[in-house]
């Protein structure tokens, strides 16, 4: 098989393919065994969503810059290393200026920390690859909330830090392009189930004028949120969840989980994003495959 994603895709058979895999797919999820996509066969079949990203007050210097978001990689024994780097090697393919990393890096112990910082100092990205965490960077079990979740996140922290790469843990970073005047600002806020989240801290001196992208990783809290002046807010965790919308999800999930599952939404005039996610856990229905999300900057009107 073709390594390089251009390839893969310009693959005369590509649209063939499409089609076996869909059948796979359906058929694999009606046993709610879609996690079957990360055996061979399927490893490959990433979906890379492109969508605009208008921003009020966007310095036109930046207008056409490409934002990478991945999220929810889940890096444990059984999240391969070489699932993973394949996805790296294709974003780098994207040229995104900024990558964004929206949690759940890890899932596995201590020395998947000191992996997953490895495995993303291969991204490159001119302003740079900000990180943010969600509830199983604190914790294998995904919701705890003692002092070992934090000593945890805190060495992925460091992990991270160590390979170059950016974490905003309820902290902002103003990214500036040569020549240009106004900042875009990122907001990068930490897990909310482990207790971590402080929004008002994260947006401290963040001028409302400015373009700003809140990255956060459970996208449960987005209205509470509204009160931040953030024009985009990027999240994962739910790996699609699509689940949440059938009668069975009515009864398994609270109201409060069932509405931002996946993809684009409009929240009272701001703008949601909901990656589904590299990891292979929790696909449990059809069309919900793993997502490189791609969004091109540009000035709204
Ligand atoms: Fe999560």
């Amino acid at each position: 098989m073709p390594n390089k994603l251009s390839e893969f895709l310009n693959k005369p058979h590509w649209r063939r393919q499409h089609r076996w895999r869909r059948a796979i797919w359906m058929n694999m999820a009606r046993l709610g065994l879609t996690g079957i996509h990360a055996l061979p066969v399927n490893r490959r079949w990433v979906e890379i969503h492109w969508q605009n990203m208008p921003l009020a007050n966007l310095d036109p210097a930046m207008e056409g810059w490409k934002i990478a978001q991945i999220s929810d990689l889940h890096y444990s024994p059984v999240v391969w290393r070489k699932y993973l780097l394949q996805f790296i090697g294709w974003v780098n393919e994207l040229e995104p200026q900024i990558v964004v990393v929206t949690g759940d890096l890890i899932t596995g112990g201590y020395r998947y920390a000191r992996r997953v910082a490895t495995l993303l100092s291969h991204l490159k990205a001119e302003h740079g690859v900000i990180c943010t965490f969600g509830n199983h960077d604190y914790s294998i079990y995904g919701r705890r909330e003692n002092g070992e979740g934090k000593r945890r996140a805190d060495f992925l922290e460091s992990s991270l830090k160590a390979r170059g790469l950016i974490v905003l843990r309820n902290e902002s970073i103003a990214l500036k392009t040569a020549g240009g005047k106004t900042p875009l600002m990122i907001v990068g806020l930490d897990d909310e189930w482990s207790g971590s989240i402080d929004a008002r801290a994260g947006f401290e001196g963040v001028d409302p004028r400015l373009p700003t992208i809140c990255l956060n990783h459970n996208p449960a809290n987005v209205r509470e949120l509204l009160h931040y002046p953030w024009q985009w807010m990027l999240s994962g965790h739910t790996h699609g969840r699509q689940v949440a919308k059938s009668k069975l999800g009515q009864a398994l999930y609270p109201q409060r989980y069932r509405h931002y599952t996946h993809g684009y939404y409009s929240v009272s005039g701001r703008h949601l994003y909901v990656n589904r996610g590299l990891s292979y856990g929790q696909r449990v229905q059809d069309w919900c495959r793993p997502e490189i999300s791609m969004f091109r900057l540009e000035v709204a009107n």
